[in-house]
């Protein structure tokens, strides 16, 4: 309801490199996969809850066998409430514009996690191009000529000044999902001056936290020519105004019938499907493999958790979930090899018999099957070095309705700012990791039980709807006051 009132009709248009369902062949048939991204949890409930259409990059290999002659398809499949329109990337367009510049540059730009970004020219060239690309889609979607077009992620900083000159009637709001560095850090980016141009063809800018809003403003001051009103909190450039805002993203609260097996039953199967004993203790991360994660810092815990407690070896285990990522490029393959060889030398020194402390998953997963271990898990880690939000931490939480189960969470992250109620680590700090799992798996109910509840209460509360309709408020807001300075 939130979004209706809202939106009033509007034709709502969604762009993003990742596509929320992704068409692969397999041996029984073609099969349909949810991706491993946070961007693409919260934003398909949206697009469920107010329809449209998603623009976004066909990735999957039966992809063109599903779409009608224009690249369009109803999603989600079987109870279809929007459309997918797919755009397909040549071999070069994809290796420039997502695995160089996106992922290589802005990617390591915007993390502080010490992996040194690479900048090269032919990329920026194909990030030019493919934003080019998305943006004459949007066009050609766009059956009204100021429709709100939602542009999503590091991905497509150069859209909207691209749709503004196109559309200067649509309501533009760009939401960057991961953090924004310090202006001397943004500084290194060759392109720096074209990237803050194009973000500011936005009506809306939004980021998760407010540090990373000032960050962004601190940019754009330092390195453009603009007029900046803080108390407003807009950047004024080339006549266009743009409001720079924070709006934590979230996830939709599921129904309470949503959950098919009961906590008891989840327990249960997992431990079986493990061979492990009814009451062993079970720890849980979840993560795309990726160098942000903080999963190296996270293991380590974990030994440091064995050494200290020597009474858990043997009746703890940590299971990793880590969805394959980007894994064509190096620096993606080298983290692979040393999450790997640390698990192995783990499991060398405590494992014994068919005792493993640590089991890792490194395959993709559906988010039911997901579901199942935040539901059978006594505590769940999320260690991220640096993370926009971090969704992962509020599925933990909306999936334990039974108020029991223990978060340890990065400071990290933009969600260590709301949820206050985790034992909030610094991941680098291996010992404060593994006193705080340790701490975790020891908690009595009673304590779990408040720390959950009030987390619940707030995930609950400040859902992605929320999220969506604040912007959504906003930008009614903002047009409304350019209309009127338009007229004096
Ligand atoms: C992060 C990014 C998203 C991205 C996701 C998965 O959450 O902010 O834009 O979709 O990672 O990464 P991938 O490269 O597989 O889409």
């Amino acid at each position: 309801a939130l979004l209706h009132n809202e939106l009033a009709g509007d034709e709502v248009l969604v762009v993003s490199n990742r596509e929320p369902y992704i068409h692969v062949k397999t041996p029984e048939g073609v099969e349909v996969r949810r991706p491993a991204s946070g961007l693409v949890t919260a934003v398909e409930a949206v697009m469920r809850a107010c329809s449209g259409t998603w623009i976004a990059h066909g990735a999957g290999n039966a992809d063109r066998d599903v779409v009608d002659a224009h690249g369009r398809v109803p999603v989600p499949p079987g109870h279809s409430s929007y459309t997918l329109r797919r755009v397909w990337l040549s071999k070069e367009e994809e290796q420039g514009y997502y695995y160089g510049f996106a992922n290589e540059g802005m990617w390591p730009l915007c993390h502080i996690a010490h992996v040194r970004p690479i900048f090269r020219s032919s990329d920026w060239e194909q990030y030019v191009a493919v934003n080019r690309r998305f943006a004459d889609a949007v066009v050609a979607e766009a059956r009204t000529e100021d429709p709100v077009v939602l542009v999503q992620d590091y991905h497509f900083a150069l859209l909207p000044r691209m749709v503004r000159e196109r559309l200067p009637r649509a309501t533009i709001i760009t939401f960057w999902h991961i953090p924004w560095p310090n202006s001397e850090s943004f500084g290194i980016c060759p392109w720096r001056a074209e990237i803050l141009e194009g973000m500011l063809g936005s009506t809306i800018l939004g980021f998760h936290t407010p540090l990373h809003r000032r960050n962004f403003m601190d940019t754009v001051d330092r390195y453009l020519e603009t007029r900046i009103e803080e108390e407003a909190s807009t950047i004024s450039y080339g006549g266009k105004l743009t409001q720079v805002q924070s709006y934590p993203i979230s996830i939709a609260w599921p129904e309470a019938e949503a959950q098919t097996d009961s906590v008891p039953a989840c327990r249960a199967a997992i431990r079986r499907e493990l061979g492990l004993a009814p009451d062993h203790l079970l720890g849980i991360g979840v993560d795309r493999l990726d160098y942000t994660k903080g999963i190296l810092e996270r293991f380590q815990a974990v030994e440091r958790m064995l050494e200290r407690y020597p009474e858990m070896v043997g009746r703890f285990t940590f299971v990793q979930i880590a969805a394959p990522s980007r894994s064509s490029l190096d620096e993606y393959q080298n983290f692979e090899a040393r999450v790997r060889s640390l698990v192995q030398r783990i499991n060398v020194r405590f494992g014994s018999g068919g005792y493993l402390p640590i089991v890792l998953k490194a395959e993709h997963h559906e988010h039911e099957a997901v579901n199942r271990y935040y539901r059978a898990a006594e505590v769940c880690m999320v260690t991220s070095l640096h993370d926009g939000m971090n969704l992962v931490a509020k599925e933990f939480i909306a999936a334990r309705d039974d108020e029991r189960g223990a978060l340890v969470l990065s400071q990290f992250t933009g969600a260590a700012m709301e949820l206050h109620a985790a034992l909030i680590i610094n991941p680098y700090h291996i010992e404060q990791g593994a006193e705080a799992l340790y701490r975790g798996l020891m908690m009595p109910a009673a304590e779990q039980a408040e720390r959950m509840r009030s987390m619940r209460m707030l995930v609950r509360d400040f859902n992605v709807y929320r999220w969506a309709g604040r912007m959504l408020h906003d930008a009614a807001r903002l047009r409304q006051r350019e209309r009127v300075m338009s007229k004096i």
